[in-house]
């Protein structure tokens, strides 16, 4: 072997060491001709149809009717109490496709995974067969979606929960794929770092299944608040939503510019369960069920949520300039 090829070889393992984070895989959604996007985003749902998760798909339809959405985005913990059990799970039908009916909402839906999805099978809610089952469906680990004007980072946010591998309990976790650890969340959070970087996208939008601010029964999740929170704020991004705690919640933090959306009212809503109100940072709290509405254009940001009768309960809205100097 000649020196030339060995120098090469080495260099070549070295990177392949220590660059072996791939980027985040992307897809293209094209917003409407008119240049808005209009989605909505649910969490925590699926119980073959109880605790009002039938009632919160009606309304969904409704309201999906009336923004004309595009697609839906599901912040995790897709199936109760423990994820899917293989492609051929019943659940798949009694929960999602028999659920979310109305015509209105059948679009596409970007979904992650949530802790409880993480009791089953990670893989078969990963498959393409549940796509041929039903096509409405997707979820992957961590992916982009990039509608040109808005682009939207899904993460994988189970594996950063350290409570998961120290008191596990009597859960079994599907973490196939995400070994080892340590790796596995370093290759993330660089995958993600970059993709931000690289986004020439007017909004960011960063969705995943737990909290990084919240007053619900969970809280903040800590891992995220050190870990991913420095990589949003340094990136610009807009907004953070995510479900795991069971209601919908928007908080406006003084220390950040990012507005920390909760849409985790899918079903079973956790009544009273509310461990800080801070007046100042908390814009909305709803302890019952829901969920939330965006409609976004290149100037304007509006949200919105609604309870189970499709009331709104919450609204805000924000404004950037056409041409920012930013
Ligand atoms: C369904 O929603 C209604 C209205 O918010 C509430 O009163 C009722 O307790 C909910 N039912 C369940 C099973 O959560």
């Amino acid at each position: 072997m000649s020196l030339l090829v060995l120098v090469v070889f080495i260099a070549t393992i070295t990177q392949c060491l220590v660059y072996s984070s791939a980027e985040l895989q992307s897809f293209e959604h094209a917003p409407k001709p008119d240049g808005s996007l209009s989605f909505l985003v649910i969490g925590d749902w699926g119980r073959r149809g109880g605790y009002n998760q039938s009632q919160v798909a009606l309304q969904m339809g409704y309201i999906g009717e009336q923004l004309d959405i595009d697609f839906v985005i599901s912040t995790g913990d897709n199936f109760y109490d423990n994820g899917l059990k293989g492609i051929d799970d019943a659940s798949f039908h009694h929960s999602f496709t028999k659920i979310y009916t109305a015509p209105s909402l059948q679009k596409q839906w970007y979904n992650v995974l949530g802790n409880h999805d993480y009791r089953g099978n990670v893989e078969a809610q990963l498959s393409p067969v549940l796509t041929n089952l039903d096509n409405r469906w997707f979820c992957s680990r961590s992916y982009v979606v990039n509608t040109e004007f808005v682009e939207f980072f899904f993460v994988d946010t189970t594996p950063f929960v350290d409570k998961y591998f120290t008191e596990p309990e009597d859960h079994v976790y599907d973490w196939r794929g995400t070994w080892p650890r340590k790796q596995y969340i370093s290759n993330l959070l660089k995958d993600l770092d970059l993709a931000l970087k690289q986004s020439n996208a007017k909004w960011k939008i960063v969705v995943g299944h737990h909290t990084i601010r919240s007053a619900g029964h969970h809280g903040d999740t800590e891992e995220l608040v050190n870990q991913l929170l420095p990589i949003l704020e340094a990136n610009d991004v807009d907004l953070f939503m995510n479900g795991h705690d069971h209601c919908l919640q928007h908080i406006s933090s003084f220390n950040s510019p990012i507005q920390f959306l909760t849409s985790g009212g899918g079903s079973k809503a956790w009544g009273g369960d509310v461990s800080w109100l801070n007046q100042e940072e908390m814009k909305f709290y709803y302890d019952g069920q829901g969920f939330m509405s965006v409609h976004v254009i290149q100037t304007e940001l509006n949200i919105a949520f609604y309870d189970v009768f499709g009331n709104v309960l919450h609204k805000w809205n924000t404004f950037k300039q056409l041409h920012s100097t930013l």
